[in-house]
């Protein structure tokens, strides 16, 4: 059978080796300890869930979410109502919102209404592995910009060289960042804006940590002045309210760019149950506390994994955002080879940094979504078999 050729683009995903690797552990009877995945496994807050079974057993629920195509106007008001709480901005729920099936939705949907075929588009590297094939998708070709911890893990936007910035149509970025943990500040924020401004270039500025810092600002990109002629911001119930399975996010800023992701959600989607709808207006509206409460959650395993990491040698203080810690692997490992050691030697599973881009390599990504009795264990695994390393 013929399939499209852009599915070619999409390289073998490393993820695919390593999970061939844990289910043959898994297969030989090992116990397996994942820290590799950020998928929030402390369930969501109860008032959340509450309110679905209740908005699940109305039958005006039940029906084509679509009489509202950009998502339920009280969905949207909401949204408002959290920026604005939350991170000081006004958004227009008429225009400069829009419902969406979680940000990686969005960051689809971006590349398929602002990008043309041929177009180029800025991707951070390391960066998530969804924003490439957003580009591809679309007929763009993405342009990898550096990300590197000597520059604090932001891009150094006048390193972009000039013919690539003009060529630029599009930019796909997050911070809080997965993979590095990095945080933006309001300064390289401005710098954004300008940036984009001078050379006509539409950001997809992708913040689904934002919530999870941990003693940094908690930023939206929208809080830069301009920010809304140049980009939108996509965001996701996802992280902050471990909702993954749920499926809800929003995208909101530049009224073009929202309705433009909008008509592709239109004739691709019918938009999100709007029971769903319900229980994530519960979330934005009354679950700081929650969110309050799995900062110190994180905050506690956070501070584990790093002591730790410092008894064995790895002398690393890492940035202050997401559920995640990159940390540099030992010297005379690819952070593959680092994966497998600690695979066969600890049955612990870590994330690869080349599976986020070149500039990903020598690094690892632990992940904090993973329960305290494991996370003990699996420090203590580490603890046994990883002495005598040198780590740069
Ligand atoms: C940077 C980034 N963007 C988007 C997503 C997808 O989030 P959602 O569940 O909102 O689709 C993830 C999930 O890991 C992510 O890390």
């Amino acid at each position: 059978m013929q399939t499209a050729d852009r599915l070619k683009k999409i390289p073998p995903y490393l993820f695919m080796t390593l999970r061939n690797k844990i289910n043959d552990a898994k297969r030989r009877g090992v116990d397996v300890i994942s820290l590799a995945i950020g998928d929030p496994v402390d369930g969501t807050p109860t008032n959340v869930i509450d309110k679905l079974a209740e908005a699940a057993k109305d039958p005006e629920n039940h029906r084509y979410p679509t009489d509202e195509e950009w998502g339920m106007l009280a969905f949207r008001e909401a949204v408002a109502r959290y920026y604005q709480r939350r991170y000081g901005v006004d958004v227009d729920p008429g225009k400069e919102i829009v419902a969406l099936i979680g940000s990686k939705e969005g960051c689809h949907h971006f590349g398929l209404g602002v990008l043309n075929p041929g177009d180029t588009v800025l991707v951070t590297d390391p960066g998530y592995p969804g924003y490439k094939p957003g580009a591809w998708f679309a007929g763009a070709e993405p342009h990898s910009v550096p990300m590197l911890e000597s520059n604090g893990f932001l891009p150094d936007l006048s390193a972009i060289p000039s013919d690539v910035a003009k060529k630029a149509r599009g930019f796909f970025l997050n911070y809080p960042n997965n993979p590095t943990g990095a945080v933006a500040t309001r300064e390289f924020l401005a710098r954004l804006v300008e940036f984009a401004k001078s050379h006509d270039i539409a950001v997809c500025y992708d913040n689904p940590y934002s919530e999870i810092v941990f003693g940094a600002e908690r930023l939206s990109f929208l809080s830069a002045p301009g920010a809304k002629e140049v980009g939108v911001e996509l965001n996701s119930l996802s992280k902050p309210y471990n909702m993954t399975g749920w499926r809800i996010g929003m995208a909101s800023g530049n009224p073009d760019i929202v309705a433009a992701i909008a008509e592709v959600k239109a004739n691709t989607d019918s938009g999100v149950f709007n029971a769903v709808q319900y229980a994530g207006i519960e979330a934005l509206d009354n679950c700081d506390a929650f969110v309050e409460r799995m900062l110190k959650v994180y905050g506690a395993r956070r501070a584990k994994i790093l002591q730790v990491l410092k008894k064995l040698g790895w002398n690393y203080d890492p940035p202050k955002g997401t559920f995640y810690i990159w940390a540099p692997v030992p010297k005379g490992y690819t952070s593959a080879d680092f994966c497998d050691y600690l695979l066969e030697q600890c049955a612990v599973v870590v994330a690869p940094g080349a599976a986020y881009g070149a500039n990903g390599e020598g690094y690892v990504r632990f992940s904090l979504t993973v329960p305290d009795d494991r996370l003990d264990e699996a420090l203590r695994r580490m603890s046994d078999k990883l002495s005598g390393f040198t780590f740069a």
